[in-house]
């Protein structure tokens, strides 16, 4: 199967949420060829297809992630473009930082810091809800990883993180500011990488991916560990995004407000938090590379195709949700997504494959933001533009969400 244009690059940057589950549906299949940046591209939707993606003897990552996100969003050298037993081992390491002692940790210092600043936001005539959970993650992070942070320079270096995940499917001024920014990222961490191995830091994430050494024995080159700094810093600040869209979904369904605020039940609370990683836009696709040459549903991959899966478009794929275009966290009560279906941080197994290793932290996070938007704070949604551009990913609604007359409940 094979789209008629001759070229989907344009039509991707357009529409990157929608255009992979759109083509598949038109041609009634999980999987199609297509041209990408005039290379030829397999793209597959659904969780059968994700349960093939992430098989290790069919796909890879090495060579698999475009330039430009190699150069803004990734770094080089980081752990997402590892294969075999340098990935797993090196994956063992991110893993070893997502212990419950550490992740309670980690809540605690979130909560810790948004009660902080809500005295600070009651004096304030409105909050940009994106910037100011951007700097409460960023401080909260920067703290449990072990980087020393000034509060003057919490605002430059949370716009710093945030320029590295905005830039990867932007064009013009986005792109150069993320290009920017990976620079000024990387030296900052190498920097921190240096610091630590000086004082032979342990116990903390910076101690742990100073010291950690790759499966040659070797400590990691100061930029490459710098890169793995990143790679817990800049997502942990991207889940402001996740926060916001919580926000958008509390304000358009009061109803969950309400049972929220009023009942402080774990399982409502987790399946809000499921359903909104689950429905709104974050990461569109992940892109892998076939290792062999293999059939899979009678379509040929030859060794070396570049290959995308569609993680928003399984996140809404009719087959695995009733009424997907609906915001429906009771869909998630007594029941638990298996590894291929809720698939917003990639699919499969934390430890063996590439899923985020981040997934656990993110939800602490985000149940942390939820309980301080229902039952700590009180405030007003002002009329605004609350809109999502559809070619903007990742995903932001276009007034970052304004709140005003905050008060501590
Ligand atoms: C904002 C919410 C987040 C989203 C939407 C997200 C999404 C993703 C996605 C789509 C992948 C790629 C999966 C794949 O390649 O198959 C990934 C990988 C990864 N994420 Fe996250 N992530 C988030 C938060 C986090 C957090 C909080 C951390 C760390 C503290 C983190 C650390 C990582 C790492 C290290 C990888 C690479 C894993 C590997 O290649 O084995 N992420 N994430």
């Amino acid at each position: 199967m094979h789209t008629t244009v001759p070229d989907d690059t344009l039509p991707l940057l357009a529409r990157p949420y929608g255009l992979l589950s759109a083509q598949a549906r038109r041609l009634d299949t999980d999987v199609y060829d297509t041209r990408l940046l005039f290379r030829k591209t397999t793209c597959m939707t659904g969780a059968d297809a994700a349960r093939v993606f992430y098989d290790p003897d069919r796909f890879v990552r090495d060579g698999a992630a475009p330039r430009r996100l190699r150069l803004t969003l990734f770094g080089e050298g980081g752990v997402q473009g590892l294969d075999g037993r340098r990935h797993a081992a090196r994956k063992r390491m991110f893993m070893s930082l997502m212990t419950p002692e550490a992740r309670d940790g980690l809540r605690d210092l979130v909560a810790r810091t948004w009660r902080e600043r809500i005295g600070e936001w009651r004096d304030e005539r409105q909050v940009v809800l994106f910037d100011e959970v951007g700097e409460v993650l960023c401080r909260a992070v920067c703290a449990w990883t072990g980087v020393p942070l000034a509060a003057r320079q919490v605002p430059q270096i949370t716009r710093m993180l945030d320029a590295l995940i905005e830039a990867p499917a932007a064009v013009g001024p986005r792109y150069l500011r993320g290009r920017a920014a990976r620079k000024l990222a990387d030296r900052w961490a190498a920097a921190h990488v240096t610091r630590a191995r000086e004082r032979v830091e342990r116990g903390t994430a910076l101690g742990e991916i100073a010291s950690y050494r790759d499966t040659d024995g070797n400590l990691l080159p100061p930029d490459v560990a710098g890169v793995e700094l990143l790679n817990v810093l800049r997502p942990t600040v991207a889940v402001a995004r996740f926060v916001v869209f919580a926000a958008m979904a509390l304000h358009g369904n009061p109803e969950w407000r309400h049972r929220l605020a009023m009942d402080d039940d774990p399982e409502l609370l987790e399946a809000f938090v499921q359903e909104v990683r689950r429905f709104y836009p974050f990461f569109p696709l992940v892109a892998a590379r076939a290792v062999r040459d293999f059939d899979w549903r009678g379509h040929r991959f030859p060794k070396g195709r570049r290959v995308l899966l569609d993680l928003h478009g399984t996140n809404h794929d009719p087959r695995l949700w009733e009424r997907p275009e609906q915001f429906r966290p009771e869909r998630f009560i007594g029941r638990e997504p298996d590894a291929y279906n809720l698939i917003p941080q990639g699919g499969g197994d934390h430890y063996e494959g590439h899923r985020c290793a981040g997934e656990w932290i993110t939800k602490d996070v985000m149940k942390v933001a939820v309980t301080a938007l229902t039952r700590w704070m009180s405030y007003s949604v002002p009329a605004q533009d609350l809109s999502i551009h559809p070619w903007r990913a990742p995903a932001i609604p276009r007034s970052r969400f304004v709140i005003t007359q905050v008060a501590e409940r």
